[in-house]
């Protein structure tokens, strides 16, 4: 029998206030297969193949949805194409009123994309509800904002679009990453073939639906659907200007070699493996919760999630007491109940390669802890767990595990600290836990990644820019900087 829970609930640190339109109000709707969203319209795939996108919760099919080949993708670039001429000779200004357009229909249909971005990817309902969807929708909002100000963010330079664009985007953020890669793209005059990952496909064919009736001019925004095959005739169509790709670093490297000799520009956002550093003179409390946000938030399937926590030896025995006690009260289970804390590992595949990494751990004889608490029966569920007294050389402080899995080392000093955590072959982000700004500041400097935090961890905003160093990727989404991706500059 499972163990009661407490009711204490994750604390993220958000300012997106998004108030649910009333449950009798909206109507969500899955259909039962879902075509390719090419030219404005949705038609039927060349292939004449569909499979299934899973509920990780139920493991059971949601819907079908199609399968583009490389026919497909061939239509769809050449609907861009024919877009691309008129959508950037538009005055930008009207570019923007699109933009904003869609903005304030996700807004509007906010509660139908948090329900359907739970279903079919498994994250809790509060994390859909509160972070997901009002980020995409301010992405959108902030990115239209920029369209008619572009000489603006490039004085004396001459800016034009690149073309079109083919975005590649994981799993873990399925609207998010949509909205991270269109809005900036079409802000800057850019027209856009989008592959969202097979297993969440649900919440891009939402948006090409709600596209569909924003009026946008039809070529501008394609969406097709498909795995690895689609996404590598993408990248290797000869009329594809742009690829931005969020994923595996294993993908960025194919896709890096693929594009190489051509003139098409890339930005790839990478793995990660974020060191979370918690030095004794931290506020304790505030900080264990920033490290439970930083690796259970959406189950650990975060590029930027803190998978290395560093406790400063002093303070050891009371952190790791605390994070026990704070493991038993995480709730998981049914994405969809308001109150859970921890959803469903998000495909078979990918709890399978987490319980490797578990099965890792304890061959390379590490104590562990997990909840005393049991799982549901079905679904893809995997306790939160903490690994203690990891070593720099074993493969969980080293390997992305995109799980609920923590590695916990220890350190004395704040050199050793910093080249702990710089060990490594990533550089995406990193979370500094102290009371004292100075130390903040140098951590902040000579930590090698491209996001620092301190005294918070998982904080985003459309303002700030997000990318990697070394195999994190390179380029930057998010903020000004995140318009120069879709710009050629002189
Ligand atoms: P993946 O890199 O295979 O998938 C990401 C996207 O790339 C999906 O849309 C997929 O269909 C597409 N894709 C796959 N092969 C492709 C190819 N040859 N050419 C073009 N597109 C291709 O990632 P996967 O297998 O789902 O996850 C494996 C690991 O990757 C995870 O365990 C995690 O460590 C990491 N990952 C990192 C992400 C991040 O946000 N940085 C997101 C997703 C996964
Ligand atoms: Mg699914």
């Amino acid at each position: 029998m499972a163990k009661k829970q407490n009711s204490f609930s994750l604390n993220f640190d958000t300012d997106w206030n998004y108030s649910p339109a009333p449950e009798s109000t909206s109507h969500v709707e899955i259909k039962e297969k879902y075509d390719l969203f090419i030219g404005g319209k949705f038609v039927k795939p060349k292939s004449g193949k569909y499979f299934d996108t899973i509920n990780p919760a139920t493991e059971k099919s949601l819907a079908k949805v199609a399968e583009a080949n490389e026919k497909d993708v061939d239509s769809a670039v050449k609907s861009a194409r024919k877009a691309f001429k008129p959508w950037s000779e538009l005055p930008a200004s009207e570019r923007a009123k699109y933009i904003f357009r869609i903005a304030r229909l996700i807004q509007e249909r906010a509660r139908e994309f948090a329900v359907i971005e739970s279903l079919d990817g498994g994250k809790p309902i509060k994390e859909s509800r509160d972070i997901d969807i009002p980020l995409a929708a301010a992405h959108f909002f902030y990115y239209a904002g920029w369209a008619d100000k572009l000489e603006y963010a490039f004085p004396n330079r001459k800016i034009k679009p690149l073309g079109v664009a083919g975005q590649i985007i994981p799993w873990n953020f399925p609207l998010l990453m949509a909205a991270w890669k269109i809005a900036p793209a079409l802000a800057c005059g850019n027209t856009v073939v989008l592959k969202p990952a097979e297993t969440t496909s649900l919440t891009a064919l939402k948006l090409a639906e709600l596209i569909a009736d924003s009026d946008l001019p039809e070529g501008v925004v394609n969406i097709v659907t498909g795995a690895g095959k689609t996404g590598a005739a993408i990248v290797n169509h000869p009329d594809i200007d742009k690829i931005a790709f969020t994923g595996s670093t294993e993908v960025g490297k194919i896709i890096q070699r693929a594009i190489a000799g051509t003139n098409k520009k890339a930005t790839l956002e990478l793995g990660g493996k974020a060191a979370n550093i918690i030095f004794e003179d931290a506020p304790i409390d505030q900080a264990v919760e920033g490290v439970i946000n930083g690796i259970f938030f959406n189950q650990g399937h975060v590029c930027c999630a803190g998978s290395r926590l560093f406790i400063q030896e002093s303070i050891k025995d009371e952190v790791e007491k605390k994070l026990k006690m704070r493991l038993e009260t995480l709730r998981i289970g049914d994405p969809l109940d308001k109150n859970t804390d921890i959803g469903a590992i998000n495909s078979k595949g990918q709890l399978e390669t987490i319980e490797a990494y578990l099965e890792i751990g304890k061959q390379e004889g590490l104590t562990s802890f997990q909840p005393s608490y049991s799982l549901p029966k079905k679904g893809y569920y995997c306790k939160p767990t903490l690994f203690f007294d990891v070593s720099q050389s074993s493969r969980l402080s080293k390997e992305e595990i995109f799980g609920p899995v923590l590695a916990i080392q220890t350190f004395r000093t704040v050199d050793e600290v910093i080249e702990k955590a710089n060990n490594t072959p990533y550089g995406l982000s990193a979370g500094v836990w102290t009371d004292k700004g100075s130390k903040a500041f140098n951590l902040s400097s000579q930590l090698k990644a491209g996001v620092v935090w301190a005294n918070t961890f998982n904080k985003f905003d459309p303002a700030s820019p997000f990318g990697g160093f070394k195999e994190s990727g390179f380029g930057r989404e998010g903020g000004m900087h995140g318009l120069e991706a879709y710009l050629s500059i002189k």
